[in-house]
């Protein structure tokens, strides 16, 4: 019997999305707003999901303090209040858009995820707009 367990979570963080092989006119056409060369802040919202068998003794599939000190540490830490495009290693070279971000995430955190149990990130970028991924 296998149940999802959900923790959410939040950081706000500024981005840029361009790339520096392109024209500023190219870049301003495919990304719009989101190139502005000053940078701009989202309030990303973020849901993790672990699924998996609900152990025996504990009657956790995962304890959610666990997951929630984990998001804490291994994204909000390294995510809350940051230029991504400056401050993070990996989007030096990868544009943060929602879906590098979310894929970001997940490889964050599946390490520290039981090898049994899925993994599931749900990224919100704005309320209406959200990326998912699960590996
Ligand atoms: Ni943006």
């Amino acid at each position: 019997m296998k149940v999802k367990v959900s923790r959410k979570a939040h950081f706000n963080a500024a981005h840029r999305l361009y790339r520096p092989d392109w024209s500023f006119e190219k870049n301003d056409n495919v990304f719009g707003l989101c190139n502005n060369p000053n940078f701009h802040g989202h309030n990303y919202e973020l849901i993790v999901s672990v699924t998996g068998e609900i152990d025996e003794e504990t009657g956790f599939v995962i304890d959610m303090k666990v997951l929630k000190d984990l998001i804490r540490e291994k994204i909000e830490k390294q995510l809350d209040h940051k230029n991504l495009n400056v401050e993070v290693e990996w989007f030096k070279t990868v544009n943060p858009t929602a879906e590098n971000i979310v894929v970001y995430i997940w490889n964050q955190l599946r390490p520290f995820i039981q090898a049994s149990n899925e993994l599931e990130v749900v990224l919100y970028e704005t309320p209406r707009n959200y990326v998912t991924f699960s590996g």
